[in-house]
């Protein structure tokens, strides 16, 4: 398995492009599963996540062509299959995503019931109940969600009790296609969740309200081809962001939008930093300053978001005073905390509460990346804490960011990756 080797102490500063959304790309190669037709999606990011997604339709029958750098047409005439296979599943759950699109276009699916992960047990029931509420049959066996529909799929009224992303995701591309109209209520507001919905826009469905808690889903006969740019990563730029603040340096964050990532930055803020923003860039100076330690409660967007909760927790173990982190999305999403703790951080864990005091003494040390976001919150930790640090199991974080050494090598950071080959 690949490591990083670190180099620590470094402030951080220069440019870096921000890659386009992985948790918008991924729903969008999903929605190709819905039209007879190129969709064309630009600005992809090249992730392992994005590899898998393509791969999954591609053994489904799906034509998949890279057209150009970043550029991705799907074309799903030709489709064979309708099964996710539990090889493909297993290692990445997000392909949950193909359930809706396959059951409206297609009329069945069969997809294998993903597992929980590392930071939760990751449930699927609120998929399965809203696509039951539009008409499916849907029996769980032996490990996968066989799902079918004699005809099309009926328009409902669903109540998520729970803000689910990727389950507002799978309704919302099912009820493109249905006969009637469908109202989702408690649908997350996430901006991947608008940029899917203006990809199906695009391709021709009758949606209002994206971006609210209330979706209107008035179902066509059929969708067109369409083509659609991914919006930018705002996990990625505010992981960079953060990044220099921990260092005390400079950074710029450039093809990226800062109207999607307002709670991160009012932290940023309060933890010290100046903030300047034009329509797709992000300025971050903390003018040398060792940060601020902030309070952080993780809630549904337009609140603080989960995946950036394990990099503010990096910054509070080297910033200024005692901070308090609070997370409300998923039961075990802390496991960055105890590596953290190996390189001499300083904090107590209580349920889904850590305390965390602030300390410049902290050291290099070997540690093992467990999930996506806590892979890079313990990079991030690495260039700026003192000594050398080895972390392994990082085929994580390739999982969710693009070339991330190269990235962090652009703004003066010392990261290098030691293949298991070598
Ligand atoms: C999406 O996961 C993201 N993944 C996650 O990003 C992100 O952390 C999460 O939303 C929350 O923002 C993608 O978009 C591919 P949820 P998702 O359904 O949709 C419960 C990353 O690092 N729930 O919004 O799987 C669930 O247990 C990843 O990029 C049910 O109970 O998350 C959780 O407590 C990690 N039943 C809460 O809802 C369901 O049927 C929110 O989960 C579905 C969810």
């Amino acid at each position: 398995m690949d490591k990083f080797l670190i180099e620590g102490g470094k402030c951080l500063s220069g440019e870096v492009r921000v890659s386009g959304a992985k948790n918008a790309a991924l729903p969008i190669i999903a929605a190709a599963l819905l039209v007879r037709g190129p969709l064309e999606i630009s600005n992809m990011p090249a992730l392992h996540d994005v590899n898998t997604m393509l791969k999954l339709i591609a053994c489904m029958g799906v034509d998949v062509k890279e057209t150009g750098d970043m550029q991705v047409t799907i074309d799903s005439s030709a489709i064979n299959s309708y099964k996710a296979p539990y090889e493909l599943v297993k290692t990445m759950r997000a392909s949950i995503l193909v359930l809706g699109p396959l059951l409206a276009h297609f009329g069945e699916a069969e997809v294998s019931l993903p597992g929980g992960c590392a930071i939760g047990s990751r449930p699927v029931d609120l998929h399965i109940r809203g696509l039951e509420a539009m008409g499916a049959t849907i029996v769980v066996e032996e490990g996968y969600i066989r799902a079918k529909i004699d005809g099309r799929l009926k328009g409902a009224k669903i109540f998520f009790d729970t803000v689910t992303v990727t389950g507002t995701e799978n309704i919302l591309m099912a009820a493109t296609l249905a006969e009637g109209q469908t109202i989702i209520e408690n649908a997350a507001k996430e901006p991947e969740v608008t940029d899917l919905a203006e990809c199906l826009i695009a391709m021709g469905a009758d949606i209002q309200g994206a971006g609210t808690d209330t979706i209107t889903i008035n179902g066509v006969s059929e969708l067109q081809a369409a083509s659609h740019s991914v919006i930018p990563d705002r996990i990625e730029t505010g992981t960079f962001l953060v990044a220099a603040a921990m260092s005390g340096g400079c950074v710029t964050t450039r093809a990226t939008r800062p109207d999607i990532q307002e709670a991160v930055l009012q932290k940023l803020i309060e933890a010290g930093a100046e903030i300047e923003t034009g329509d797709d860039w992000i300025k971050l100076d903390m003018k040398g300053k060792q940060p601020k330690a902030v309070n952080i409660t993780t809630a549904p967007y337009p609140a603080f978001p989960t995946d950036m909760q394990a990099q503010f927790a990096a910054m509070n173990c080297v910033a200024q005073g005692v901070s308090h982190i609070k997370e409300t999305i998923f039961e075990n999403r802390f496991m960055h905390m105890q590596e953290m703790i190996r390189m001499g951080g300083k904090i107590l864990i209580d349920g889904n509460t850590a305390t965390i005091e602030g300390s410049t003494e902290l050291k290099g040390a070997p540690v093992m990346a467990t999930d996506l976001r806590a892979s890079a919150s313990l990079v991030m930790l690495a260039l700026v804490v003192t000594g050398e640090t080895l972390i392994d199991r990082i085929y994580h974080i390739d999982r969710g960011y693009e070339n991330i050494e190269e990235k962090f090598q652009q703004i003066g950071g010392k990261i290098t990756r030691i293949s298991a080959t070598n």
